[in-house]
């Protein structure tokens, strides 16, 4: 076989680049090498339409272990009563549960994309906003906070069926709660992505959706340190609402609705490769170190948040929770956007995602602010010390944005830092 030279030779770039750069995308991770193991093995070349024990294919027999053992991990790791670890994606889970839960043109509640909300909770370009019709709650303008008051008066006007918790770019925690009643009071159901905060919801740092949600999404891949795909659980709300019927009419309970929702409902075979690593990596997640990760990746975000603000940029909502942060820029440099600022730390090897601000005036294309995470440099070891040297050499880039001396002085400050954190330390 004739070896596909130029395949692996961007593949080595890519790899040298993640391990000379510093990676402060709040939804990116460094995985274990068993969790990458897991993901590269022969567990790829197996077809296993169906669920443990109700295949459409033969010799299923090891491949049926190992899902079940992916259940059996997640189940323990979010204290849930059911789970489907078959999605491909996050995108993927929101919409199993979208097509289990609503009839196309049916009204549910999501955050604002702009406010820190996700695509998939209503975005007009995505199946979300093209086959629903989502109402989009928001932050308070003031404090950048939730505006529980707000979603209230908003889900009784428009009673939704549906209410998603969750997004990508909020830093602070969520009242489930609080949510509940919401649900409870205008009939909705709720659903909470987790997708951003699992790692510290496994592991009992911030709220649990627990159980005043009735339905879990969340990605693998974030702050949960798994491989790239995405889970469906339910707790012990273990209901029927509505008297959901599945595809063939039978009135069944929900889980066997969200499973058919998954599979056949849109997708086919599942990823049995990725669901092996997703039980590495729920293994991980379970154990103490983990924990103790968590704890810091809490504690660097926190110290990291707060360097910004000393050096006079605005943190979105005073500070974070959790790993995140939206670090507006209006304030310190008014005429820069999160875009040229996203591509000018790009060329120091510091990564960064241009994101809105809440009530931005300029385009998602544009942006006025810039979204850090510590969930990567924390796998590496960093710690709060480093933070405020990061902050630094960002710092250093955004005031000399034209001065290619200077943010080449900055690359090198990055390599010869990153050099002293291995990529796989643990
Ligand atoms: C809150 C939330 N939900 C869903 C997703 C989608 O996940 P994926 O990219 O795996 O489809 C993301 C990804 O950024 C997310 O932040």
């Amino acid at each position: 076989m004739i070896r596909d030279t130029r395949i692996f030779e961007l593949i080595n770039k890519e790899d040298r680049r993640q391990i000379e750069g510093l990676e402060l995308i709040a939804s990116e991770n460094f995985v274990s090498d068993q969790v990458m193991e897991a993901m590269g093995s022969c567990l790829t070349n197996k077809y296993a339409e169906g669920y443990p024990g109700k295949r459409y294919y033969g010799g299923c027999q090891f491949i049926d272990e190992v899902e079940l053992l992916a259940i059996e991990r997640v189940k323990r790791l979010f204290n849930a009563e059911w789970a489907n670890v078959q999605p491909h994606s996050g995108a993927q889970a929101n919409a199993a549960v979208m097509l289990a839960l609503l009839k196309p043109g049916d009204v549910f509640m999501g955050l604002d994309l702009s406010h820190g909300g996700h695509l998939t909770h209503g975005s007009h370009v995505n199946y979300s906003g093209i086959l629903y019709k989502p109402v989009a709650y928001k932050v308070n303008e003031d404090s950048a906070l939730l505006d529980y008051d707000g979603m209230e008066e908003m889900a009784v006007k428009e009673k939704p069926r549906l209410i998603i918790a969750g997004g990508s770019a909020y830093s602070r925690d969520w009242d489930y709660k609080r949510m509940r009643e919401i649900a409870d009071k205008t009939g909705a159901l709720l659903m909470a992505d987790i997708a951003h905060p699992a790692g510290f919801i496994a592991t009992g740092i911030l709220n649990h959706p627990f159980p005043h949600c009735h339905i879990v999404t969340s990605t693998t891949h974030k702050t949960l340190r798994g491989p790239r795909g995405g889970v469906i659980l339910m707790g012990s709300d273990f209901v029927n609402p509505w008297g959901l019927k599945t595809p063939k009419g039978n009135e069944k309970m929900m889980s066997q609705i969200l499973d058919s929702a998954v599979f056949p409902g849109i997708q086919g075979g599942p990823l049995e490769h990725v669901i092996a690593s997703k039980a590495v990596a729920f293994q991980e997640a379970l154990s103490d170190s983990y924990r103790e990760y968590m704890l810091q990746v809490k504690s660097n975000a926190a110290v990291m948040a707060g360097a910004f603000t000393e050096k006079g940029y605005k943190v979105v909502s005073g500070g974070t929770d959790n790993h995140s942060m939206l670090v507006d820029l209006r304030t310190k440099v008014p005429d820069l956007t999160g875009k040229v600022v996203e591509n000018t730390l790009v060329k120091a090897d510091i990564t960064v995602n241009k994101n809105m601000a809440p009530f931005d005036d300029r385009s998602p294309f544009q942006t006025s602010a810039i979204r850090l995470g510590t969930p990567a440099i924390t796998t590496r070891g960093m710690q709060e010390a480093d933070m405020v040297g990061i902050v630094d050499l960002i710092d250093e880039v955004i005031m000399n944005i034209s001065d290619e001396k200077i943010i080449a002085g900055v690359k090198q400050k990055v390599n010869e830092m990153m050099d002293s954190f291995p990529r796989y330390a643990w």
